[in-house]
């Protein structure tokens, strides 16, 4: 019989947990796909008493006789990528195969500068807060046809070609737009040559790969990175990323199309956070945004940045079901709310047309919408050894519930906690 395709998205603005969701369920498929996004992703693994944080590699990477894919929609940092894996290769755990696809495009050092520029040049009031990893600039190469891919890094006279004709133009640009100093062409080709040595053994073809595995009857996991409402189509547009972490992304990042495509399954915090600018209806003031950051250690995985925090908006995330046809929603993060009397959910917006309960990435509407909560009762026992759904406390269970009521799709993972031990699995 035919394998099977699922997915797994961010339903939030990202860090909603995907890493350690995927490092739950990795043991029962065959292949860990990334699609889009580059290092600017940081997936956080706790497994055998040991942390680690994937930007690049795929969080499925662990576990013995899997396939990890790097897919063609994917921006590929090779300083970081061989980083990552040399970290790996110390520890004996690079145990999956892993295949990088030749059409996944190259983060180059002129695309980190840029990003940095750019940021610098928008000022207060545009600035995105973007990690700095080169990651808008790489994609406007891709789109602009100018982009350097990874098969590039091994054909010598392609590589040379390409970068010349880049580095006139990004020279001129860093030179006239922000007076600094020009790129020397001899350092960045050797640097760019030693990348494509390294990764040459693991360029590949992944959509064939992808066809092969499901020829065998094999599972696909596919991993997003971000979150829906960093989605350049679908987020909170400017303050986004500039790829498609939505499940289009998914396709055309991987060279796959929609028919094997069997489950979407969405993560999501209990709660909200925000790394970066832009609109979050459900920011709480800075007593409780403070109080859910100590609690759930909310500092980025990428930048270390403190993240802004707000409670769960049920709006926000009926959209992220719909734009994305997520099929069942994996929840982490429940421990965290441990020990609130209170707990508040966002269920509506009021705006100036009135209630509404459908979410617009537009900036107009998100300017002027105010968030509508219910208040929900707490419960202050320690989660974290929970492993079934009937041995929450009895708030948490009716937590869950209403969850599950408004998004209209079933809960079928909680985290109670950061470790690999620490979920309740309900079907997933
Ligand atoms: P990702 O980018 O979506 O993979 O998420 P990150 O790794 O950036 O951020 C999620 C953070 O929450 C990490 O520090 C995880 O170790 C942690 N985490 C994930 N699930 C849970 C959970 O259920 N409970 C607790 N307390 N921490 C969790
Ligand atoms: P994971 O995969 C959270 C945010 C940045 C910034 C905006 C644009 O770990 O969930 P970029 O560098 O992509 O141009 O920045 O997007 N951002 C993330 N926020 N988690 C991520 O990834 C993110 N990747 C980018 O903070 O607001
Ligand atoms: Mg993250």
């Amino acid at each position: 019989m035919r394998g099977k395709i699922e997915a797994l998205l961010g339903a939030q603005w990202g860090d909603e947990g995907k890493g350690r969701v995927v490092d739950a369920i990795a043991s029962r498929v065959d292949v860990v796909a990334r699609f889009q996004g580059g290092a600017n992703a940081g997936h956080t693994v706790i497994a055998e008493g040991e942390k680690h944080i994937f930007h690049l590699l795929p969080s499925g990477i662990l576990f013995p006789g899997k396939t990890c894919i790097i897919g063609n929609g994917v921006v590929v940092d090779p300083d970081q990528l061989l980083e990552e894996l040399g970290e790996l290769q110390r520890k004996h755990k690079d145990r999956a195969r892993l295949i990088i696809s030749g059409a996944a495009h190259v983060v180059m050092p002129y695309h980190k500068l840029l990003d940095g520029m750019e940021e610098r040049f928008r000022g207060v009031g545009r600035r995105i807060g973007t990690t700095k990893r080169g990651i808008g600039p790489c994609y406007v190469d891709k789109i602009s046809r100018c982009g350097i891919r990874v098969e590039d890094l091994l054909n010598e006279d392609v590589l040379r070609e390409k970068l010349a004709y880049n580095l006139e133009i990004k020279n001129e640009i860093l030179s006239k737009v922000y007076n600094e100093e020009p790129l020397s062409f001899g350092k960045i080709f050797e640097q760019a040559k030693e990348w494509g040595e390294k990764l040459s053994p693991f360029v590949g073809d992944c959509s064939l790969e992808i066809e092969r595995a499901l020829q065998q009857g094999k599972t696909v996991l596919l991993e997003g990175a971000q979150g829906t409402l960093l989605d350049i189509d679908h987020g909170t547009y400017p303050y986004v990323t500039s790829s498609n972490a939505t499940i289009g992304g998914g396709l055309t990042g991987l060279g796959i199309g929609p028919s094997s495509i069997s489950n979407v399954i969405g993560v999501a915090k209990a709660y909200c956070t925000r790394v970066g600018s832009g609109p979050f209806p459900s920011e709480a003031d800075e007593e409780t945004a403070n109080w859910l950051r100590d609690r759930g250690g909310e500092y980025g995985a990428t930048t270390g940045r403190p993240r802004r925090c707000g409670w769960l908006d049920l709006v926000a995330l009926r959209y992220a079901v719909r734009v994305n046809s997520m099929t069942m929603l994996a929840l982490t993060k429940l421990d965290v709310l441990s020990g609130l009397e209170k707990i508040y959910v966002c269920t509506s917006y009021i705006t100036e047309k009135g209630k509404t309960e459908n979410f617009s990435g537009g900036s107009a509407f998100l300017e002027q919408a105010k968030p509508v909560y219910e208040e929900l009762p707490g419960w202050q026992e320690d989660i974290g050894e929970c492993r079934t759904f009937e041995s929450l406390p009895k708030e948490a269970r009716k937590y869950v519930e209403f969850i599950e009521e408004v998004i209209g799709i079933p809960i079928t993972l909680i985290g109670v906690g950061a470790e690999r031990e620490q979920v309740i699995k309900r079907g997933l």
